[in-house]
């Protein structure tokens, strides 16, 4: 898109709150002047899963919202995506650097620089304050130890999916497995469910079971991490005579009533940690085995934080995803789409469930 005499032209790709299913691109001019510490990206591109469908559910109550408002009743949901800085204010944001943070789907956005330091700055912009930092946190891939050029879509897709995925699984080890033999995972299919399953099943200390879908059933089974697949229809088949942890992506009520009521006091522990089937009915109240309990990732990043120094913490994190990264070549194959029209046509596949999940979107607003 070419600059203006008084500033940039570019779109934002906005949803509506109360009908995700509702789009529009919206013209959205930038004023070519930027205050002090402003920094202004391109956003180069940008990776679209079933998790950016979890921000616009989560949008008011945990305030994805409000990173990159947008008009009176509509929103722009955050995506992991690399920017390219093409004007600072910042003295030490350098024009030309790529960074790799949170960005909506839009051709530009403008962020205020603090806390820059050669790895990474965060934006201090009002509407962002109350995020957790690692929301607000751009880094610089030129000192980013886990980056690599080539393999910078599998890193939009994949990297804040697998960080989840290790602290479950590292969360389940500190509680010494909660005596279980089995661990059933449901969306299966998922990238976050398949990080997962590749890290419980490198530590051998019982089978993962992953639970899905008909159509992606076959997906799942050609899947190295998974001892067996069962789909969501036939939950009763699961042996239920020995200890269980399930750990749920799918948030779906009906699929979560019924492995409690199945596995009864076997279940040892119920941890949700997803919400992939958003038009299902919630889960009961009072539910047979372990409540149901959401998974809180930040609590266990400070605890081992503390235990294995910041340090520690990357080290070990860093050696799990060039792991699980290089595995993903198995299975992951990357589509990339460029335009308004291929990121209205993904994100309606993704919303929908009709996304192909050995598919992973990385997209751009800017033409090819
Ligand atoms: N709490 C956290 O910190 C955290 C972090 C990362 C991810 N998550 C959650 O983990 C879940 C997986 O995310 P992802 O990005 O890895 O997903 P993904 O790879 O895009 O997963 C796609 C799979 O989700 C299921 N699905 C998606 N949309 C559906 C729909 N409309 N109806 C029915 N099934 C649908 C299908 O699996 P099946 O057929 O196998 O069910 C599909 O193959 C999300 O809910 C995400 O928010 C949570």
């Amino acid at each position: 898109m070419p600059p203006t005499p008084d500033g940039i032209q570019g779109s934002d790709f906005i949803v509506e709150k109360s009908n995700w299913r509702n789009t529009r691109l919206v013209p959205s001019p930038i004023d070519g002047r930027l205050d002090p510490s402003e920094v202004l990206f391109r956003v180069d591109r940008f990776a679209l899963t079933s998790n950016n469908i979890s921000y616009a559910m989560a949008g008011d109550t945990l305030g994805y919202w409000k990173f990159f408002p947008a008009e009176e009743g509509w929103g722009r949901i955050p995506a992991m995506g690399f920017g390219e800085v093409i004007r600072s204010e910042h003295p030490d944001v350098i024009e030309g650097e790529r960074y790799f943070g949170f960005f909506p789907m839009s051709h530009h956005l403008v962020v205020q620089a603090s806390s820059v330091n050669p790895t990474s700055f965060s934006d201090a912009a009002p509407q962002r304050s109350d995020a957790a930092p690692v929301y607000r946190q751009y880094m610089n891939s030129k000192h980013d130890a886990m980056y690599r050029e080539d393999r910078e879509d599998q890193m939009l897709l994949l990297r804040g999916l697998f960080m989840t995925s290790f602290l479950v699984d590292d969360f389940i080890e500190d509680n010494d497995f909660f005596g279980a033999q089995d661990f059933v995972i449901s969306s299966a299919s998922s990238k976050t469910a398949i990080a997962l399953a590749t890290l419980l099943a490198r530590r051998s200390r019982g089978r993962v079971i992953g639970l899905t879908s008909p159509r992606n059933c076959a997906f799942v089974e050609s899947l190295s991490g998974y001892d067996e697949v069962v789909v969501y229809a036939e939950i009763k088949s699961l042996a239920s005579d020995v200890p269980v942890v399930f750990i749920d992506h799918s948030g779906n009520g009906e699929v979560v009533d019924s492995l409690h009521h199945h596995l009864g006091d076997n279940l040892k522990y119920s941890c949700m940690v997803g919400g992939t089937h958003w038009d299902s009915s919630n889960r009961s109240n009072d539910l047979p085995g372990a409540r149901p309990t959401f998974f809180f990732a930040p609590a266990q990043i400070q605890k081992r934080a503390q235990e294995w120094g910041p340090a520690g913490f990357q080290e070990r994190l860093g050696d799990a995803w060039h792991r699980f990264d290089a595995s993903s070549d198995a299975w992951l194959e990357v589509q990339r789409g460029a335009g308004a029209a291929d990121l209205e046509r993904v994100y309606q596949d993704i919303l929908d469930g009709r996304a192909q999940p050995h598919h992973g979107h990385v997209l751009s607003l800017w033409d090819a």
